[in-house]
């Protein structure tokens, strides 16, 4: 057996956990494979609503093993909290959550660190989550992290040692804070934090810690079927983003390798999964981006605010130069897209075929999109109907076939699952 990759093709919010859950019904396993609680993913169902952080997608349909991957950084506190409101909504996870040893530990101090980090970057801040993933990423790095495997020996030695020198960091970056005239973080309130956190270590011990790399590969040799469910997105990965404003892990496909310990032949299906539109949230480059009432009308009609931040999100036309790319560094299979109902109001839609840089076409996407980007549009007429109550591809209006023959033609990927709301009922699965 092999894994199938579900994943963002854009900076993040696609919709990813609503797919998940869907999807989940086909699959014995779910796993996260990288990020921690800066993804917020939501679930509708029955009229009721879910934003998971660091708990996989699927946990809500048939009693599946949800397993935490070696790839993704955890704060036990979140996760107390997340898994808590679970239980008390009557989905106790115990049983079947298990949680890799080697994940990374997020802690009380790391959270301190990414404010102060950006706190010392002034105007450059990336405009993070705040949720300490960068931090924790480098000192996963620089070979100085806590792992969940640590919590069973010896804790509360490695623990105040990690502390001390993230204390002293949090000073010297305090003062190049200040020389920007920017705020300095203060350290008031991190004793009750900690022990809130450590309430949160103490409640993560119920959970099975697992060799993740062994169980999921046993499981491939059992015949079951896992699925891995990516966090933010790929425009939004270390090394292939929109560097600086990136996360801190890989969010491409290749993360699920080593974010799992899954041989790169181990990987089946990979769903990349856009809006019929796009986002950004937090600072950086964004060349589709609409500043205008257009941008604002989609934000309005989109719900575009950050589930983890409440921010604002940066609305823009979907960027086929961008997905290309995204298509490509992933290997993706099927593409599905979301979202599209949030368009059915607009006369026409546009999408960017190809970018002009310095006077030149191009259709890959480069080095820096910093600045001096001008996307070419193509603007087709919109559909005017409302998607949402569609139940089958039957029921599109011929504009919006149009635009769906369109994409797959630009993007030579077939879009094998299309969104139209936000409840898990509101998912059409085409034809083959
Ligand atoms: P994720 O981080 O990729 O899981 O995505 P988020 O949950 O952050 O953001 C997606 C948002 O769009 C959520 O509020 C979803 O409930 C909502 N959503 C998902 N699919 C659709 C859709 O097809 N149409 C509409 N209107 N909303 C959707
Ligand atoms: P999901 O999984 C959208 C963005 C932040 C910021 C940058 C770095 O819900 O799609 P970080 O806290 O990771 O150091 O922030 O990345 N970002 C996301 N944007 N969706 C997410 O996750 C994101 N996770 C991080 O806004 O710009
Ligand atoms: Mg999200």
């Amino acid at each position: 057996m092999k894994v199938d990759v579900l994943l963002g093709l854009q900076w993040g919010d696609e919709g990813k956990g609503k797919v998940v859950d869907v999807l989940t019904p086909n699959y014995d396993i779910v796993t996260r494979f990288q990020g921690g609680p800066n993804a917020g993913h939501t679930l509708e169902f029955n009229g009721e609503k879910y934003v998971l952080r660091s708990i996989p997608s699927g946990i809500f349909q048939g009693g599946k093993i949800n397993i935490i991957g070696n790839g993704v950084v955890l704060d036990p506190l979140l996760f107390m909290t997340e898994a808590k409101e679970l239980a008390q909504s009557g989905h106790d996870l115990t049983e079947r959550l298990f949680v890799s040893k080697k994940a990374h530990l997020i802690l009380p101090t790391h959270r301190l660190l990414d404010k102060a980090n950006e706190a010392a970057k002034g105007k450059a801040k990336i405009g993070t989550t705040g949720k300490g993933i960068g931090p924790t990423y480098t000192d996963k790095v620089s070979r100085n992290g806590l792992r969940v495997g640590d919590i069973l020996d010896n804790f509360q030695q490695k623990y105040e040692a990690a502390k001390k020198r993230h204390l002293e960091t949090i000073a010297s970056l305090n003062l190049l804070a200040i020389a920007k005239g920017g705020e300095p973080v203060s350290t008031d309130g991190l004793e009750d934090l900690e022990a809130n956190w450590m309430e949160g270590i103490e409640y993560l011990k119920q959970f099975k810690f697992i060799d993740s790399e062994h169980v999921i590969n046993n499981y491939l040799k059992d015949g079951k079927s896992v699925l891995c469910e990516g966090a933010q997105g790929s425009l939004l990965d270390v090394d292939f983003g929109s560097y600086p404003f990136v996360t801190s892990s890989n969010t491409i496909c290749a993360g699920a390798c080593t974010g799992l310990g899954v041989a790169p032949n181990k990987i089946g299906e990979v769903f990349g999964i856009f809006k019929a539109y796009c986002t950004r949230v937090g600072s950086g480059p964004f060349p589709t981006e609409l500043f205008d009432e257009t941008g604002a009308k989609i934000r309005t009609i989109g719900h575009e605010y950050g589930a983890v931040t409440g921010r604002e999100r940066r609305c823009g036309w979907i960027d086929l130069v961008a997905l290309r790319y995204t298509i490509m560094l992933n290997g993706v299979t099927q593409l599905i897209m979301m979202k599209s109902d949030v368009l059915d109001g607009f006369e026409t839609v546009k999408a960017c075929t190809a970018y002009k840089v310095n006077g030149k076409l191009t259709n890959e996407f480069p080095f820096s999109i910093e600045e001096g980007i001008e996307p070419q549009y193509v603007e087709m007429k919109g559909w005017n109907t409302d998607l949402s109550k569609c139940k089958s591809e039957d029921e599109f209006p011929q504009e919006f076939k149009d635009y769906i023959a369109f994409l797959e033609k630009e993007l030579e990927t077939p879009i094998t699952i299309l969104s139209v709301g936000p409840d898990r009922d509101q998912t059409i699965l085409r034809k083959k």
